[in-house]
């Protein structure tokens, strides 16, 4: 992969969307804390130095080293980067009399630079910082300013460095993205090509070479991820591709057999286990949550693992791990954080099985992962889903599973899911399903008393599932739904709607 840009994180809930927005424009990007030893600056062609919690003033914030950067490669300082240069190089930062967060608007421009190119004066931009460049260094040059803020963005003489106080990465800065392209491709020159056929093309060679005559073997969930690396690897190495895509009961109503019939069309390698029998026993009286979700974990791994073998000399396992597991992030109390997830539905291999682990997705963002995807022809239908859960049903049938229980939550679930893409709300919403509750109540239906189970519909908005919020579904869409599941599923005497956030809840039940 060819690296561009860097971009040093300080801990800005931002720096991601600095990422995107400069991955927007067609440039490759990456983020690491500014302290980490995983990057050489001299592979990169400019540098982006992100905003922070924290301010310079404060004994332990961050001050990074920036001599190996600073006249050597073009660099921009967004908030907190820009204070660092400005307070680093002998000018002045000190706490702002005013709070200074949201809507502002250029009030002066250098209109000769380069920078504010297609930019006018007035334009809106976003602020989000307590502390303010007071006076700038000798050798710094304002270049922009807002009505509350005198050194919103300078230059410093004789050197592609540049600084500004607002966030061009937020949507509401206006012109963020022809700023950020100004310094990109006016400043830097860099080259607009990386593009979803360019990364197709390039990682398909990457993997041609790392993986030569190998075996690689992968577990498909039917989910987007798992679908465009079995896509990308299967285009470098064909049927040395082995793609597993086991059923573990716990799926929604008929999707092991139309994914996999989708699979195989797609023209992968394939192989599908239906093991649904082995799960259910293995899950027969157990209720608690986190007791269910070891079991279809352990599960789910001895039948990959059994398949695995069954395959002579596989030595690498792809996943389709994306980017924001990967990345390191700066914690609130400085340094980079050790989180770095390993969050899959695999929940990690046995030692015995040794593989070389492939993830030709990991520097991707989800949307990223989507236009990949829709670049090499998979079905929109596919890309658009909805995320699923590794342990699916299982977590959403409260207490003990029996195939009876799955049976109902299939069909409730079929009937929502289906009811939402025939209205056309499927893809405004960014997940959807339903839960069994352990509970009977009291219904009536025709002159007969009823004491069946209740059901649950979730539907939520969200953007990476760390927060949510309900969806506020048309009454009468909720309304045709619960009667069609009523009379149209056994055992189902009542539906309710869950109208709670994450958090305080968490999206799914258990
Ligand atoms: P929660 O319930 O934590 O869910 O708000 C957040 C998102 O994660 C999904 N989820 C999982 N995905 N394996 C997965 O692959 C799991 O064990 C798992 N648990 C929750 C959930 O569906 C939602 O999208």
């Amino acid at each position: 992969m060819q690296h561009q840009v860097l971009i040093l994180d300080f801990g800005s809930q931002y720096t991601q969307l600095i990422a995107r927005r400069v991955r927007e424009l067609n440039i490759f990007c990456e983020i690491f804390p500014y302290n980490s030893k995983s990057f050489k600056v001299e592979d990169y062609k400019a540098v982006i130095l992100s905003g922070s919690p924290f301010s310079v003033r404060a004994e332990d914030a961050p001050h990074p080293d920036l001599s190996a950067i600073k006249g050597k490669l073009p660099l921009l300082g967004v908030c907190y980067g820009a204070q660092f240069m400005a307070h680093n190089f002998g000018g002045k930062v000190g706490a702002s009399n005013t709070r200074e967060y949201g809507r502002a608007n250029l009030s002066y421009i250098k209109k000769d630079d380069l920078f504010f190119e297609n930019v006018s004066e007035g334009s809106q931009v976003w602020m989000s910082h307590s502390d303010t460049i007071v006076n700038l260094p000798s050798n710094f040059e304002l270049i922009g300013s807002t009505h509350d803020v005198k050194n919103a963005a300078f230059k410093i003489k004789g050197e592609a460095t540049y600084g500004i106080q607002f966030h061009p990465e937020v949507y509401h800065s206006k012109d963020g993205l022809t700023i950020l392209k100004n310094f990109l491709v006016n400043i830097a020159g860099l080259q607009q090509t990386w593009t979803p056929d360019s990364f197709v093309e390039t990682t398909v060679a990457e993997l041609k070479e790392k993986l030569g005559n190998d075996k690689v073997v992968l577990g498909l969930s039917g989910g987007v991820d798992s679908t465009v690396a079995a896509t990308l690897i299967s285009k470098a190495i064909g049927k040395n591709l082995y793609c597993i895509f086991v059923n573990n009961g716990l799926l929604r109503k008929n999707e092991f057999e139309n994914v996999l019939e989708q699979y195989k069309h797609m023209g992968l390698n394939v192989k599908g286990v239906d093991a649904s029998a082995r799960f259910l026993k293995e899950l027969a009286g157990e209720s608690d949550p986190e007791g269910k979700r070891k079991i279809i974990g352990r599960v789910f791994i001895e039948v990959f693992d059994d398949e695995a073998h069954r395959i002579q000399d596989v030595s690498w396992l792809a996943q389709g791990t994306i980017y924001p597991d990967v990345i390191e992030s700066v914690s609130a109390t400085g340094g980079p954080s050790a989180t770095i997830k390993s969050h899959h539905n695999v929940g990690g291999l046995p030692d015995f099985m040794k593989l070389k682990i492939v993830e030709p997705l990991n520097t991707l963002f989800k949307d990223e992962v989507r236009r990949v995807g829709r670049s090499m022809g998979i079905d929109d239908e596919l890309l658009g889903r909805h995320p699923f859960p590794g342990p699916g049903l299982g977590i959403r049938i409260l207490g003990d599973i029996t195939a009876e229980k799955v049976r109902m939550l299939q069909e409730v679930d079929h009937i929502f899911v289906q009811g939402l893409k025939d209205d056309g709300l499927y893809d405004s919403v960014w997940q959807a399903g339903a839960m069994l509750l352990p509970v009977n109540s009291v219904g009536v239906m025709g002159d007969e008393r009823t004491y069946e189970k209740a059901v649950v519909l979730r539907a939520v908005e969200s953007t990476d599932g760390m927060t949510a919020d309900w969806v506020n579904l048309p009454y009468e869409f909720l309304q045709k739904t619960s009667n069609k599941i009523i009379n149209g599923v056994k055992g189902v005497n009542r539906v309710v709607y869950d109208i709670s956030s994450k958090p305080p809840a968490t999206i799914e039940w258990e």
